[in-house]
């Protein structure tokens, strides 16, 4: 353990932080008290869709005196609680303080409160309940196979509370134990110790096994997660596997097989060695919400990305690159989130320059990267506050913050940064940062220090870093500066869509479309293409729109990020032919990138079938998804 010396300011900020803690999204004391290790037994009941057992969080004394302990709990029942193995008075509150749920409070008895323990340990009953928004329940009907019922969480932002009482901040990094029970095999974002322990099911219900996980390493409670299906597993890499239904299991071995070691020892050169050992992937049913989760142990991943061309894989390296930037090094609160997507997207590209062993890939993805910018602040205005690298929370829900804006202004200012001070000094910044801060949480403010203080003794550096305009970079709404990208592999998209434009406008051109002009091209490009007819202020004629389709295959593609943007293309062009295809794209697809746009093109353009679609398919989306369509349609309804 390295000592630092702390200054008065120091000091002094600790003693506030008690009454402002610097995470406004939790109703949790955590100053006073603090989460070490978390133990999580659990049934998982399929049949009644609830998860139901004992929480046992130890927690560390931080503040004398301080005789309650708050939790954050969303629909959580809560049946009981003890300190150290003794009942204890609690109060759940009965009304939820939006959007951050009901707090917790446990007593803690005088002869408890004793300031030589430094230690408790307070045990929860509790059961999660219909409302519960960390978790999708499939019935065996909505899987491939038909064949089992599945479950799956998902915690990030703000959801852990609905799953299990705890303080749910990133602030707070615990150890976990996990020792679930379920009819059917377990994954959880911990180490693998054992299944074991078969219990015979009572009243018809199927036997159970303890599957249990520990994770050594502390971790914030966003990142706890679980999943129980039909799954099986196959080895991608050494010290990898992916996770899927028995039917999906080849396709998904061959999707990932060639790139997950080289992207971890990519990562290794870029920061140093992986320190969860495994890295392992579970592709979820088509409902998960987002691209990937970087859940220790295990990403989760939407199936979109196995697409069968591997042109998908950089979910695996970004998801893979969070194992350092967020896992490890993790954003303090929701408003210093750029520090993880933003370091997580400049790591992903960095790792796809050092395999594709090129600086054309990285700009590449940062075009593309630019546009969703582009178009997130669109979205939100320019002078939104959610525009900034720093946002207010106060009083806010993440999950409505949540765009690409902290992921492309965090890494757009991580490459100012390298340009500024030089590649080469920068590259040493890298590993020390994150050694620095390693099973720590950073704000931006720690960031800025850290930075300052390597550079301290580098006059050159030291300037250049003093002169940047820090403020602007943390605070000014809207685009930071554009970087000079190369636009190489990119030119020869805009160069086809520029013709696809001059056709539309009736202009003479010897342009006739072929499947050719795209055989070259990696699916990348093509979205490049795409998203370049989506911003010409002409939309295509409803023919066009057919003619690409057919011609470039993109009607039929296996790759959602071609088949989505396509079907965006045709609704702008109020081509009647892709409303109902993307109808039942929305059937398909549970993953807000894609629901996003198509549902909002659909409403523009069919309402009725729109609202159809959203009716019919209630019960597949997850509840996250479901919650942003209704509020999506009900804005809509207002605006109309
Ligand atoms: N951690 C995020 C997903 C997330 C963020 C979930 C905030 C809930 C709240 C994950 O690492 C991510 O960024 N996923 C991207 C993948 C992409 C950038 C390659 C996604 O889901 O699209
Ligand atoms: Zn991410």
């Amino acid at each position: 353990m390295v000592m630092r010396p702390i200054s008065d300011a120091a000091v002094e900020r600790a003693a506030a932080s008690i009454h402002q803690p610097r995470d406004p999204n939790t109703l949790s004391n955590y100053n006073a008290w603090r989460t070490k290790h978390t133990k999580a037994d659990y049934e998982i009941d399929f049949d009644a869709k609830r998860l139901k057992g004992t929480i046992e969080l130890t927690l560390e004394r931080l503040a004398q005196g301080e005789r309650k302990i708050i939790l954050d709990t969303s629909y959580l029942d809560i049946s009981g609680v003890a300190i150290a193995g003794l009942r204890a008075k609690y109060n759940l509150a009965s009304s939820r303080t939006e959007p951050y749920g009901s707090p917790l409070t446990i007593e803690v008895e005088e002869r408890h409160a004793s300031d030589q323990q430094s230690e408790l340990t307070v045990q929860i009953d509790v059961q999660t309940t219909n409302d519960c928004t960390a978790l999708q329940w499939l019935t065996p009907a909505q899987t491939t196979n038909k064949k089992q019922p599945y479950m799956f969480s998902q915690c990030q932002a703000i959801h852990a509370r609905s799953l299990l009482p705890c303080q749910d901040t990133p602030d707070v990094k615990s150890q976990y134990t996990f020792n679930i029970r379920s009819p059917l095999p377990v994954l959880a974002s911990g180490l693998p110790t054992g299944a074991r322990d078969f219990q015979p099911g009572k009243d018809g219900k199927p036997g159970t096994l303890l599957y249990t996980f520990n994770q050594p390493l502390p971790m914030p409670s966003y990142l706890f997660a679980l999943a129980s299906g039909d799954l099986a597993c196959a080895s991608v890499g050494p010290r990898s596997t992916v996770w899927t239904g028995p039917e999906e299991l080849k396709d998904c071995q061959w999707e990932f097989e060639e790139d997950t070691e080289p992207f971890i020892q990519a990562a290794e050169k870029i920061v140093y060695p992986y320190a969860w050992t495994t890295y392992n992937v579970l592709v979820l049913p088509p409902s998960f919400p987002y691209g990937g989760m970087e859940n220790p142990q295990y990403t989760f991943a939407t199936p979109t990305v196995v697409s069968g061309d591997r042109q998908n894989v950089d979910v695996v390296a970004h998801e893979l690159a969070h194992s350092w930037s967020g896992n490890l090094v993790s954003n303090a609160s929701w408003e210093h989130f750029w520090l993880n997507e933003g370091w997580t997207v400049y790591l992903e590209r960095r790792i796809q320059a050092e395999v594709h062993g090129n600086e054309q890939v990285r700009h590449f993805s940062a075009i593309i990267g630019w546009k969703a910018l582009s178009d997130s602040i669109a979205q939100f205005g320019e002078d939104h506050e959610f525009t900034k690298l720093v946002v207010d929370l106060k009083g806010k829900d993440p999950d409505d913050a949540f765009s690409s804006i902290p992921y492309e202004k965090g890494s757009t200012f991580l490459w100012h940064l390298e340009r500024l001070v030089g590649k080469d000094k920068w590259d040493r910044f890298i590993p020390h940062y994150f050694t620095e801060h390693k099973e720590r949480s950073v704000d931006s403010y720690e960031f800025k220090s850290t930075l300052l203080a390597f550079f301290e003794s580098d006059a050159a550096a030291s300037e250049k870093l003093n002169e940047l305009d820090w403020d602007t970079w943390f605070y000014k709404a809207g685009f930071p500066p554009k970087p000079d990208f190369d636009t190489t592999l990119a030119d020869q998209c805009y160069e086809l869509a520029d013709k696809w434009q001059a056709l539309n406008a009736g202009k003479s051109t010897d342009f006739e479309p072929k499947a050719d002009d795209i055989k070259d091209f990696t699916a990348n490009q093509s979205v490049v293409f795409l998203e370049r007819i989506q911003t010409f202020s002409e939309p295509l004629s409803p023919s066009l729109v057919e003619q690409m389709g057919s011609t470039y295959a993109f009607s039929s593609s296996k790759n959602v990020e071609l088949v989505s943007r396509f079907y965006t293309i045709g609704l702008q062009a109020r081509d009647e032919s892709v409303y109902n295809p993307a109808a039942e794209l929305l059937g398909k697809v549970g993953r807000m990138k894609f629901v996003r746009p198509v549902f909002k093109g659909l409403m523009e353009c069919d309402l009725e079938l729109a609202k159809d679609t959203l009716k019919k398919n209630r019960d597949f989306y997850h509840p996250i998804c479901r919650n942003m369509m209704q509020k999506m349609l009900e804005r809509f309804e207002k605006g109309k």
